[in-house]
């Protein structure tokens, strides 16, 4: 699953990291204010998108939910449980706090209700930018200097990152064996949520600086 996630998506991804924005903060004079800046677009997305995804994750079928709902079947807890998630949008509030910035107002709303195929692409993508995130570390630890000032969410999971992604790779692929996703509609969603994300960083980028 992993690797055809990262195929079906590398052309959104490039585009991602092709925003002026993006270029700035890994290019050879990132400052301060360009991770600030950072910080803010990413509060916005995660804040935006991760409440939706998380909350479609775990949501009860609803009561009487009939066949239709069938089209939009929920995990088993220890399935969920064994992703695990942890949210990151609190980790960016406490980063952007460190650097005296309040959190963005975000509403988060997306694809509302998403279904599971949906929801595991879009949790892929939100996933997936923690590991990219230990590259951007390195490179800002290089340049603005070690330690880096609210990194929680960069360092979000520390040195156990290969891990974690591993195993979320794992539990999709043991999800797509026994049928309880359907891999294409993992694909598309991962897709949706990545172009959701560049969308959002595209025109958050056109906002003044950050101080
Ligand atoms: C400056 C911006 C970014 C840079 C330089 C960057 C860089 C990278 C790098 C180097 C990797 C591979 C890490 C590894 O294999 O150890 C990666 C993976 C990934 N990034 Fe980014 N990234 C950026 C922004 C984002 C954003 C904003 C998102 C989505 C919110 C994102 C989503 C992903 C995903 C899903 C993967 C996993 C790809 C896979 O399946 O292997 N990235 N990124």
């Amino acid at each position: 699953m992993l690797v055809a996630l990262r195929l079906a998506t590398a052309a959104t991804h490039q585009a991602v990291e092709l925003l002026p924005g993006m270029v700035r903060l890994t290019g050879p004079d990132p400052s301060p204010a360009d991770y600030r800046r950072y910080l803010r677009l990413m509060a916005r997305v995660y804040g935006t998108l991760e409440p939706s995804l998380y909350a479609a994750l775990s949501a009860p079928r609803a009561p009487g939910a009939g066949a239709a709902d069938q089209r939009s079947p929920r995990l088993a807890a220890e399935r969920i449980s064994a992703l695990g998630l942890r949210p990151k949008f609190p980790a960016l509030c406490a980063d952007l706090a460190v650097h005296g910035l309040a959190p963005p107002a975000v509403a988060p709303d997306l694809l509302s209700p998403p279904d599971l195929n949906t929801t595991l692409g879009g949790i892929y993508v939100l996933e997936g930018s923690t590991l990219g995130g230990r590259v951007v570390a390195r490179r800002l630890r290089k340049h603005l200097g070690d330690p880096l000032p609210g990194a929680t969410f960069l360092d979000f999971h520390g040195d156990q990152a290969a891990a974690h992604w591993k195993r979320l790779g794992l539990v999709l692929d043991g999800l797509a064996a026994d049928g309880l996703i359907d891999p294409d509609g993992v694909i598309a969603g991962a897709c949706a949520v990545f172009q959701e994300v560049y969308t959002m960083l595209a025109t958050f980028d056109e906002d003044p600086p950050a101080p």
